[in-house]
């Protein structure tokens, strides 16, 4: 797996293109009802020559101890060219409000017609050069690892029936390996903030951001300190991800935590995942905006069954001013500011 870093070029304000990387045990989609029930895009080509159409058959897992994404395309689609002709695919999930330009897409061919302007997406390049979609929530880059035409001799005959019944092109498996997988927080666009919300704060450094959210994932659980007046309190906690260019911790307005950051927004973490142990210190920052409730709530869909977005009780707040250092017996102290 390539490692983090390769970023998909993002252009100016961070929070115009909020991508963020993300493992593939991390894709919190259910595997069946991202391909069969919402649809994906599945795309091919560099800028100037692409293509791009609707799938609904796919595979993802694991094979020869590389995690990867399996397409499967007819050789009547314009897209087997692209498939044919590059050494790298994409595919791509929207949210469910972009359903038609799916069905559009899944309906047209590139033979005929500009599908990216018939859909109105706008293409982004990934630094290996391959398309993703502004208006997607996920964008999963693949190798192409394997690449063959099923043999319809092996089908059932149930299968070859359909083939030329249909008269389509018999599909090729694509199989590949995924390099890279970045979503979107399902968060309203910054464009949209106004200058006086609390919220336009952003990391001066979101690489170190990034890489403090992920050891606190890593680890699982941290621990939040906080003052109770003249005496420090610390309790488990597991909540930590980044959306619009912020990391994001919650909780519940019941609990006395949240009672004590309203009275002394100073907090500190440490987390320990077996050989380093992480310290942070920030303020902390309520956002009392929904959309990020809800991100955070589905980033970590198992606290549904205590909190909802519009309960009143659930709380979010970012790191401010966060400084971080990475510690261990076997190496200095590292500052990680951001
Ligand atoms: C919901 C849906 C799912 C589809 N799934 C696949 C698929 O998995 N494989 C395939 O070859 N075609 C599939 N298609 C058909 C192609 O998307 C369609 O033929 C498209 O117009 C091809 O575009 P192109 O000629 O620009 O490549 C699907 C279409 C829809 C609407």
């Amino acid at each position: 797996m390539t490692s983090c870093g390769n970023s998909p070029k993002q252009d100016g304000d961070l929070r115009s293109c909020p991508w963020q990387e993300i493992q593939p045990e991390e894709i919190d989609l259910n595997p069946v009802q991202m391909i069969d029930g919402d649809w994906l895009e599945v795309s091919a080509g560099k800028e100037g020559k692409m293509n791009l159409m609707t799938i609904s058959w796919g595979t993802i897992g694991e094979l020869w101890n590389k995690p990867v994404f399996i397409v499967y395309v007819s050789t009547s689609r314009y897209t087997h060219q692209f498939m044919e002709e590059n050494d790298c695919f994409t595919v791509t999930h929207f949210p469910a409000s972009m359903r038609e330009q799916l069905a559009y897409l899944g309906r047209v061919s590139g033979r005929n017609e500009d599908k990216v302007a018939g859909a109105g997406l706008t293409v982004e390049f990934t630094e290996l050069g391959n398309p993703i979609y502004a208006e997607a929530d996920l964008a999963i880059e693949c190798k192409k690892l394997y690449g063959q035409q099923f043999d319809a001799s092996l089908m059932p005959a149930e299968q070859q029936a359909w083939y030329e019944q249909l008269g389509l092109g018999i599909h090729y498996m694509y199989i590949g390996e995924i390099l890279h997988v970045w979503k979107k927080s399902p968060v309203a666009p910054a464009a949209q903030l106004t200058a006086a919300d609390p919220a336009q704060y952003q990391s001066h450094n979101p690489e170190n951001m990034q890489r403090v959210r992920d050891f606190l994932k890593k680890t699982g659980v941290y621990f939040l300190a906080t003052e109770d007046g003249d005496q420090p309190q610390v309790r488990p906690f597991g909540t930590a991800e980044i959306f619009e260019g912020k990391l994001y911790i919650q909780t519940g307005h019941v609990k006395n935590v949240a009672k004590q950051i309203a009275a002394n927004p100073k907090a500190a973490i440490c987390a320990f995942d077996g050989s380093e142990w992480l310290r942070i210190t920030a303020t902390l920052v309520e956002d009392p905006r929904v959309e990020i409730k809800k991100a955070m709530l589905d980033a970590y869909p198992d606290l549904r069954a205590m909190y909802d977005e519009n309960d009143g009780n659930t709380a979010v707040y970012y790191l401010k001013d966060a400084k971080a250092t990475l510690s261990a017996f076997t190496h200095e102290p590292i500052e990680i500011d951001f």
